[in-house]
């Protein structure tokens, strides 16, 4: 079996979905393995380190595409070069099954089989397979840093001869895996820390990282969260509530970091214009939701606005920029989603709906939409 390691092709993306490492695990499966020419050089992953773990190098598409049983990517490749697929190919990705989705029709047409790793259920046995969860952690971390930079002081109390240096305030809006990265970080970098989330698991979460909790606790809130351990999208009423007491808290952050999402829904607005002006000028905002319109009212989509003299950064795909160890660690979730559907015994896929997870990823097979 040929599996293909395509070379991403969308702006601002420089991951790649299968490393030199991984390469060596799938050879050691029986696989063969071809990498498309400086598919990883902006993750500094060369040809020569996938050469040297065994994976032959194809300059074309063509080559790559045209006999390649299994076909890994980032994200969903353009129907151009779906078109190069052979027929009944097994594509492995992030399809962003929701977005442009009548596309999916036609995918279906062309035969290819597709697995959408966004939809991987959240479970325990499925952890090791969860591309959100591994991009969410380092986006989290990621954004910590971002705002360190533009920030012009220090993130810890320091204690000089010419007198001291009080810590930076970061306000964490959005608890989920970024979120508790961030406040992880933000902590570990010497900042006083507090978060908001509307889930009331996030409560404790964010209290055993050393942050301080802030939230609407009421009826509401206590129902938040969903059964697949999402949050719910919050009544008018709440979000009245939730923005009075974000006005009073906003106001005295150095920082703020907001990952609030609701999936398959545009992000909840959490920060208004009013409340930008509230903030200190040269204060940091990093809207980790700007790929779903972000929370902050001024957030524009890969770009570093400053609003009453604000910072206000919203690039839509911060894992990218992180892009060695967000690829190292989606291709571990490749490999673990691939052990997940490969039967070793008869050396081939084995593709049930009995299991969880095949029926929560498999978007089309046999030329049917599922
Ligand atoms: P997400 O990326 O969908 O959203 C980020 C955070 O924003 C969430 O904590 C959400 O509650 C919060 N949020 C939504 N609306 C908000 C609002 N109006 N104000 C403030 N915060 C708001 O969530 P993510 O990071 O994917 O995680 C959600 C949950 O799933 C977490 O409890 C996480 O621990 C859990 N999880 C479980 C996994 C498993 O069991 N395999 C894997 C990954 C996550």
């Amino acid at each position: 079996m040929k599996i293909a390691v395509i070379k991403e092709r969308r702006q601002f993306e420089e991951r790649v979905s299968c490393t030199p490492e991984i390469v060596k695990k799938f050879i050691n499966l029986g696989f063969k393995v071809s990498v498309q020419s400086e598919a990883g050089i902006a993750s500094s992953y060369f040809d020569s380190d996938y050469k040297s773990s065994g994976a032959e190098v194809a300059k074309s598409e063509k080559t790559l595409l045209s006999d390649a049983d299994l076909i890994f990517a980032i994200v969903r490749p353009d129907i151009k070069l779906l078109k190069l697929f052979k027929k009944g190919s097994i594509l492995i990705c992030q399809m962003e099954a929701y977005i442009n989705s009548n596309e999916l029709k036609d995918i279906a047409k062309l035969g290819i089989t597709c697995f959408a790793l966004e939809q991987v259920p959240r479970i325990s046995r499925a952890q090791s397979m969860d591309v959100l969860s591994s991009q969410s952690n380092l986006a989290g971390y990621r954004a910590v840093i971002e705002a360190s930079q533009i920030y012009r002081k220090a993130f810890p109390m320091m204690m000089t001869a010419a007198g001291t240096i009080p810590p930076a305030r970061v306000l964490v809006m959005g608890a989920g895996v970024a979120g508790l990265q961030a406040i992880a970080t933000a902590k570990r970098m010497g900042a006083i820390v507090s978060a908001t989330d509307v889930r009331p698991a996030a409560k404790e979460q964010v209290e055993s990282l050393g942050g301080k909790f802030v939230a609407v606790e009421d009826e509401e809130f206590k129902e938040a969260e969903s059964s697949g351990g999402y949050a719910k999208q919050m009544s008018a009423a709440y979000q009245k509530k939730q923005a009075e007491l974000v006005s009073k808290t906003i106001s005295d952050q150095d920082i703020v970091i907001t990952t609030a999402l609701i999936p398959g829904k545009p992000a909840p607005k959490l920060i208004s214009d009013d409340m930008i002006k509230s903030m200190k000028p040269g204060s940091v905002i990093v809207d980790l939701a700007a790929v779903a319109g972000g929370n902050c009212s001024a957030t524009k989509a890969d770009k570093v606005v400053v609003k009453n003299e604000i910072n206000i950064v919203g690039y839509t795909n911060i894992p990218s920029r992180l892009a060695g160890d967000a690829s190292r660690l989606y291709a571990r979730n490749i490999f673990a989603f691939l052990e997940n559907i490969w039967d070793a015994e008869k050396s081939k896929i084995s593709i049930s709906l009995d299991d969880e997870i095949v029926k929560g990823t498999l978007l089309t097979k046999d030329g049917k939409l599922l």
